[in-house]
């Protein structure tokens, strides 16, 4: 089977290109480098000594995303490329919606002119908003509260219409919780440009010493020990779910890819410490706007349908991410 990954030198992009390769899949990359690098495709192969065809295309570009299905066959596309970044997404908000939805738009409509309808989409537990409890279930009510969340919602609705009139589509949309880490090669990891706003990349620059502390979001929330609880994923267990979900794409699912364990910023900050022999310095400084206290999954009907579950604990998570930091940025 050949594959098209839009986004396929991204962070999570390139540890699925990774899997796919390894398991058998002809892989075409498409993605326009907005936050990637070519090199990656060059590290894909090294790793996996495997071919894999890449193209410089924005999704947005309809003429160039039809030359890549005129020039290769494929079977199921991995839809990754997005802008994610929550901040920017507030102060931007045209440009979020009009390169995450308009691209879908145009990706779905090249597909289907090639009659290519079967496609995962990268979708985010911050479709939940705010949610009432946890562990989270696929069917618990949805909302946002930034135009990056919207964006994914808004696709998720937009891929179930489509869905509704044309049932030949084969449609899964994964719902990521928090992934961190990086591959056991330590070549595919996240490093974003400048200050990062999540933590784990803001763990790892502080114990590069590329910054002075970490800021801990407030310690007063009602979790284990004020602060906020996520359920961090290891990035590969993440790629792996999309394998699973390749094999049994059948009419419209949504299924959750998380761990179902929630770890709080003071935990995960002490696993990196124990683990790694590095100290974080951390300041507690007041709550960031918008977060919650707890969100973690309830993975369970991921297990139950696509046989899936996270098997990296939070061990494997802290040291990749710093194995990832230590062989390219030390
Ligand atoms: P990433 O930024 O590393 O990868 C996204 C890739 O898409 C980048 O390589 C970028 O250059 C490319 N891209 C963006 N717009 C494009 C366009 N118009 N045309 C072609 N390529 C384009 O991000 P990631 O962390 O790998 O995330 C992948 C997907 O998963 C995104 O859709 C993101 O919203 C979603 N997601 C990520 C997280 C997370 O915490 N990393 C959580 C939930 C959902
Ligand atoms: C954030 C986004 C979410 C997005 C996800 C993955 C917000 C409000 N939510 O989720 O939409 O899908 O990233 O990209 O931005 N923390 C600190 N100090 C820091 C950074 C974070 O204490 O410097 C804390 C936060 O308060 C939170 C936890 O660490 O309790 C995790 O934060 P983060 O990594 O940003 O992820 P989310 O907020 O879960």
């Amino acid at each position: 089977m050949k594959i098209l990954v839009t986004g396929g030198t991204g962070y999570i992009g390139s540890n699925t290109v990774v899997l796919l390769l390894k398991a058998g899949y002809e892989v075409v990359i498409c993605d326009n480098l907005y936050n990637s690098q070519i090199e990656v495709v060059d590290k894909i192969k090294k790793v996996t000594g495997k071919e894999v065809a890449f193209y410089k295309t924005d999704i947005l570009d309809r003429e160039g995303l039809d030359k890549i299905f005129n020039e290769h066959k494929i079977d199921a596309v991995i839809h990754f490329a997005g802008l994610k970044a929550v901040g920017e997404s507030v102060a931007k908000p045209l440009f979020y919606y009009h390169n995450n939805i308009e691209g879908t738009l145009a990706l779905c409509e090249v597909m289907a002119a090639h009659g290519c309808k079967s496609i995962v989409f990268s979708s985010s537990a911050t479709v939940y908003g705010k949610p009432e409890s946890v562990p989270i279930r696929e069917d618990f009510p949805l909302s946002t509260t930034n135009p990056y969340g919207s964006t994914k919602l808004m696709i998720e609705q937009i891929l179930q219409d489509l869905y509704v009139s044309d049932n030949e589509w084969n449609i899964t949309i994964l719902r990521y919780f928090n992934p961190i880490g990086a591959d056991e090669t330590g070549t595919f990891g996240e490093n974003p440009n400048g200050i990062p706003n999540n933590l784990m990349p803001y763990i790892v620059k502080v114990a590069n010493k590329e910054l002075p502390h970490l800021n801990v979001f407030g310690n007063d929330y009602d979790t284990v020990d004020g602060t906020g609880v996520r359920d961090y994923i290891h990035v590969v267990d993440l790629a792996n779910g999309h394998l699973k979900a390749l094999d049994k794409l059948n009419g419209v699912n949504i299924y959750n890819l998380g761990t179902g364990n929630g770890y709080s910023v003071l935990q995960l900050v002490k696993a990196f410490e124990e683990q790694n022999g590095i100290e974080v310095p951390y300041v507690i400084a007041p709550r960031r706007p918008g977060d919650i206290a707890e969100c973690y999954a309830d993975p369970a009907k991921a297990y139950n349908e696509l046989g899936w579950k996270a098997e990296r604990d939070v061990v494997d998570m802290v040291k990749s991410a710093w194995n990832f930091c230590v062989k390219n940025f030390k």
